[in-house]
């Protein structure tokens, strides 16, 4: 595993995850999880820079585990932690806080978003949220980060963060790459889609959740936005619905969008999105069985936690330790 290079990728355990996260984070980390050695952490330190019921935050923590497990992240071959059980985050991201500008954080997309969508809590931690994002990834001295588009901006601040720190002391971090899918980066609403597929989205039917059930999600195919034409064709900026349910369709089924356009040549809207929403259930079925049986398997999960966060704080701490000496903190 060591001459592997080394992969992290995270996901909030927030509200549910919808096919988008599934598309442009999860579905690549299933074909890179032989190949990297990857961290894969669900970042509840992340989640309450939006209020979160403490009960449900809890519950969601461990479901997303399990789901994770379900999906077919296999926790022999990936670390799978909790970001709160290793302190290093948080110790890492408040030195990391000194190389970062106020002004870089409030010209940041999200953090703009989310401040207009809860202006009554615009905390300093949905602020910071990309500098603890930076630490979590620059922990693990990770090459790569296969997220979705909408981390682009993220990314880029981890990389600018990185390169500072390095440019001050020595090379302490190593610089990490995004990698995002061609297909399935960005999975848009299903009502609005020019919009990004979202787990908060006001109107539930423009969102697919892993959790919803056959019938639930044939509807809401079934309900899907098309646009003015009647062919199935790849192309955003004309058809904008069609396009997002091709890109759905191939990652869901396992398809080129070219292959799909093939098939679904000279068929109707209405055929084609009952073919993408059954595809989409077929998937999800045994997703959502296999995750209920874990979840009942309290122990198993607990044990997958705890190896995670030991292997997860061993790494962790090297690099910690390697900063606090750079920075001049006094070891004992
Ligand atoms: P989060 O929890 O919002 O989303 C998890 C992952 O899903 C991707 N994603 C999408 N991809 C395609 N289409 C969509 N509609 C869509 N919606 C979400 C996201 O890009 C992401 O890859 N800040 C991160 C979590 C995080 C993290 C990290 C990621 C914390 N630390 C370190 C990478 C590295 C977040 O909130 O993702």
């Amino acid at each position: 595993m060591d001459d592997k290079k080394t992969l992290y990728s995270a996901i909030q355990p927030t509200n549910n995850l919808t096919i988008g996260n599934y598309a442009g984070a999860i579905s690549n980390w299933l074909k890179l999880q032989n190949d990297y050695n990857c961290y894969f952490a669900i970042a509840n330190m992340h989640a309450i820079t939006v209020r979160q019921n403490p009960a449900e935050l809890r519950q969601k923590t461990l479901s997303m585990l399990a789901l994770y497990i379900a999906c077919g992240i296999d926790p022999a071959k990936c670390c799978l932690y909790v970001q709160s059980h290793v302190p290093a985050h948080a110790e890492l991201c408040w030195v990391l806080n000194t190389f970062t500008y106020v002004g870089e954080m409030e010209r940041m997309t999200q953090f703009k978003d989310k401040s207009a969508r809860h202006a009554e809590n615009v905390n300093m931690g949905l602020m910071d949220y990309p500098v603890l994002m930076a630490a979590d990834i620059l922990l693990y001295q990770a090459q790569f980060v296969p997220v979705g588009e909408d981390q682009r901006q993220h990314l880029e601040i981890a990389r600018d963060i990185a390169q500072r720190f390095n440019n001050v002391y020595s090379p302490t971090f190593t610089v990490p790459e995004g990698l995002f899918l061609k297909v399935g980066a960005k999975i848009n609403d299903l009502q609005e889609p020019s919009k990004k597929m979202s787990k908060s989205a006001e109107n539930p039917n423009g969102s697919v959740f892993l959790s919803d059930d056959r019938d639930t999600v044939i509807r809401k195919f079934k309900r899907a936005v098309t646009d003015s034409g009647s062919e199935i064709i790849y192309d955003p900026e004309r058809k904008p619905g069609v396009s997002n349910l091709l890109s759905i369709y191939s990652v869901f089924s396992g398809k080129t969008v070219e292959e799909a356009e093939r098939e679904f040549a000279g068929r109707g809207y209405g055929e084609f999105k009952l073919a993408v929403g059954e595809t989409v259930a077929d998937k999800l079925a045994p997703i959502q069985s296999e995750q209920a049986k874990i979840l009942a398997d309290k122990d198993y999960l607990n044990k997958v936690m705890q190896d995670g966060a030991e292997r997860a704080a061993r790494a962790a701490g090297r690099t910690l330790f390697k900063v606090y000496k750079k920075i001049g903190f006094y070891q004992i």
